[in-house]
This record gives C-alpha cells, structure tokens and sequence, in this order.
C-alpha cells in the first residue's frame, strides 16, 4: 500500500455523512498515527440534491456507485447504505474482486452474506472489516478476533439494540406505555420515524448474535430458526410487575455452545435488578463474554449514533492503514466450522406467565391444572382482581421447563373463553 490512500464512501445517511465529515476533519490525526496521507476522491448516494447534515463535495458525487470503480482508483472503499443484498452486496463484491479493502456497518450484509464475503476477501488479499456492525462503538469485534483470540469461548450474550433498551427503561422510569416512549424514542433519533419493525421485532439484533456467534466459535454464519422474540407485546404492565419482583426486562442476544451444539436466541428477558446487565440502561449496550481461561469480560458503550459508530469504522481505517490483512472472522475461512445446531425444544427456562381473564371462579385451577398436565411447576401467583371490570390478571412463575412444553402448555388458551389473551411469555434469564 502507497502513502496515498483513496477512499470512497457509498451512502451519505445518518452515518455515511458523518463518518464523511470526520474523515476530513481527521486527516492530520491519520496520518500522524499511520503514516498515510488520505483522501476521499468519491461518494454515492441515491439523491445528489438532498439537504445533508454535513455539506458534501458534489464534484466527486456520483449517482450510480458502481460507476466508481471505472473512474477512479480506490484503496479503501466504506459501504454505508445497510441493505443485505443488491446494491450493498454489489459494491462490496466489486470492490473486493479489485482489490479494494472494504469496511462496513452493515450487520444485515455480514450476517446474511458475511461467509461468502469473507473468502473472497481471503482470495483477494484484502480487508474486509466490520466492527461497526456489531454493538456501534463497543470494540467488540476486535476484542473476540484479537484480543481473546487464544481462550474458548463458549458464550456470548448481552443488550444488541440500543432502540428497545431505550424503550424498556423508559417505560420503567416514565410510567408511559409502548406506543408513548416509541414515539419518543423517534423523536429523539434512537428509533427509525418509517419503519423502526426491524430493531422493535428482535431482527437487528439477530443479525449481530449471528455474527458475534461466528467469530467466537470459529464457525460458518448459522443459518437455522432460531428463537427470534422482540419487545412489541411488553406491557407496562409487565414492566411494573416485574419491577416489584426486583426485575427488569431486557431484550437480550444470546449465543452459546450447549452440548458441543450452537443455540442462538434473542427474547426479552426478566433480569435480577442486581446482576449487571440490568443495570444497563437507556440506550447503552453491553456484551458478555465467558471464556476460558480468561473468565467473563465485559464492553459497554454506545451501541449505535452517527459518533460510536464510526469510531468503529475509523478503528478499521487504521487497522487497515497500519497494515494488517486479516482473516474477516479471525481464522482462515477453511478452517471455520459448519455449525451443528441446538433443538430449541431444549431450552429450558423459568417463564413469567401473564393471564388477562374472566374473574371468575375455577379460572386459576383451569391454568394450574394445564401447566400441571406438561408437568411445569408453578413457584409463585400472583392475582389481581379487577373487579368493576369483572377481570383479573393473574402472572405464575414457573420453574424451570422446556422451550417445548410451555408451547405445547400454552396452545390451549387461544381458544379459551375464560382467557381474554393469549398469555404474555417472558422469560427469566438463568
Ligand atoms: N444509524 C445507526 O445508528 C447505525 C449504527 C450502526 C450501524 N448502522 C448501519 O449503518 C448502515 C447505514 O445506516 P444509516 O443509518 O446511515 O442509513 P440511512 O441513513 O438510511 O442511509 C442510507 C444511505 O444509503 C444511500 N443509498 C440508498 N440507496 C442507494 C443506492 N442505490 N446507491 C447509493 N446510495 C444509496 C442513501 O442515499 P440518500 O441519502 O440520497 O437517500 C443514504 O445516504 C446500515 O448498514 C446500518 O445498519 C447504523
């Protein structure tokens, strides 16, 4: 690699812009730490016109990115505009096959095409680094690949979505139910204004549990369905029942090797308020990972926002500049397993139970009789009346049973009259 570097940032958005203007400002402070002069000689997004936060040079705009690669020599290029596939899958495909290094935020690319990418990568010689995908400006990327490169890892887990952690504490500390604090969440910026679905339904954090599976335990991206759960059918109330149990609610990414086997799951999950993970809040994010020998560490930051993420991005730039070619997933893609997955009928959990019912008698022992039937043993009731509406709300929590019998268990009350919802599920973290 010369001392000139040639950079090109495709998607101009919440971070491509930002990411743009910090370039420019961070010049000096690159070269300084890498000995590389850089320059960003070309940049793409859909619109040219748009009003963008950061002013852009439009002399070097182009609207079709893959016009680029013609025109211009690159040795860096940054892919900033997020799909899984076409136009995103395109560039970095292209730019790999000539040889560019590339560096992404885009969890949804690496989880669903990060194998394929990855040996291209590996055949090209070239970079292809994504620690801004997982967790905005934690580096936990790097801290599986290098840092903790020697132990074995058998799990990691913690809070993926800054979004839904938003949202859950808030509804904690306002005492203001979902649709409130999601509408305050986008205000604020932490959720999307058009379509927030994909942090809110579990699918953004899966896609970052897929990855963090893949570096930590050496294998190929899982592809099998796994438990995908978001946080659309908490309750407030749920939140203050469990508050008075001394128990939070978080949406938790898991992934671990169970009996040599991967489980891989994201739910809402009822934590201690004494552990450290419920005390995360807000819109931070925190990963967790046990290893041997090194025991448990953990990273907490900002998980996502135009500023961590590219310190993450601008982590890669470096790394790239100080002259590390790197297996994208640590290992050389030969060597990195096929996974053999865990039954998720195995999963064994204690559960929080919610019953919205009919305040009538003989409704508690209809339920504890069925939970009895699949064998899952009650621990505590407790039952709130609601009698000018003739209802009540009764929550159980359960030891602990398998992923398969609660489903089994709980399949019934659909079709309950007595049942005026099917049961809320919350499950207690281990
Ligand atoms: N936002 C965060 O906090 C955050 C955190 C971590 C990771 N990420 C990841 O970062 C990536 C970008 O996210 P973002 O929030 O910046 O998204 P965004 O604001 O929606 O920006 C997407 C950009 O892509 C451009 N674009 C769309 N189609 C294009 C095309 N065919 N050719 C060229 N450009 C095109 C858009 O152009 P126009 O501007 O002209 O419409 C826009 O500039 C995603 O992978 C996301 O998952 C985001």
């Amino acid at each position: 690699m010369n001392n000139n570097i040639n950079i090109a940032i495709i998607g101009l958005g919440q971070i491509g812009a930002y990411l743009y203007n910090e370039l420019r400002n961070k010049k000096k402070k690159i070269e300084k730490k890498t000995g590389k002069k850089i320059k960003i000689v070309a940049i793409s997004a859909k619109n040219k016109d748009k009003k963008r936060k950061f002013p852009i040079n439009k002399n070097i705009f182009y609207n079709n990115p893959l016009q680029i690669f013609k025109n211009k020599k690159i040795d860096v290029l940054f892919e900033c505009i997020g799909l899984s596939n076409g136009i995103s899958k395109k560039i970095v495909e292209t730019a790999i096959k000539k040889k560019i290094h590339v560096i992404t935020p885009n969890k949804a690319l690496i989880a669903k095409h990060g194998d394929y990418l990855a040996k291209l990568a590996e055949q090209n010689s070239v970079n292809l680094e994504f620690e801004a995908s997982v967790a905005g400006g934690i580096p936990i990327i790097k801290t599986i690949k290098e840092s903790l490169a020697t132990n074995k890892i058998n799990k990691v887990y913690g809070i993926l979505n800054g979004t839904t952690n938003y949202i859950l504490s808030e509804m904690e500390n306002s005492n203001e139910n979902f649709d409130r604090v999601l509408k305050k969440a986008q205000k604020l910026g932490y959720a999307e204004p058009g379509n927030p679905k994909l942090d809110l339904n579990g699918f953004d954090a899966f896609a970052k549990v897929r990855i963090l599976s893949a570096l930590s335990f050496n294998t190929k991206i899982s592809k099998y369905k796994c438990i995908m759960e978001g946080i659309e059918n908490i309750k407030l109330e749920d939140i203050k029942i469990a508050n008075q149990l001394g128990l939070r609610v978080k949406l938790l990414g898991i992934s671990q090797i169970i009996n040599d086997k991967l489980f891989e799951t994201v739910h809402p999950c009822l934590v201690s308020k004494n552990t450290y993970i419920g005390n995360v809040n807000g819109v931070m994010n925190a990963v967790i990972t046990e290893g041997k020998p090194v025991g448990e560490s953990i990273l907490q930051g900002e998980g996502a926002g135009p500023g961590p993420t590219s310190s993450s991005l601008l982590s890669d730039l470096l790394s790239i500049l100080q002259g590390n070619i790197k297996y994208p997933f640590g290992i050389s893609s030969t060597k990195r397993k096929s996974v053999k997955t865990f039954n998720n009928d195995n999963y064994t959990n204690s559960l929080y139970l919610r019953f919205d019912v009919k305040d009538k008698q003989g409704v508690l022992s209809l339920i504890t009789n069925r939970l009895a039937k699949y064998k899952i043993s009650v621990k505590r009731i407790i039952q709130t009346p609601d009698k000018k509406n003739k209802k009540a709300t009764i929550v159980i929590i359960t030891h602990k049973t398998k992923e398969k019998n609660a489903r089994n268990c709980l399949s019934i009350f659909k079709n309950n009259t007595n049942i005026l919802k099917f049961p809320t599920l919350i499950r207690l973290y281990n």
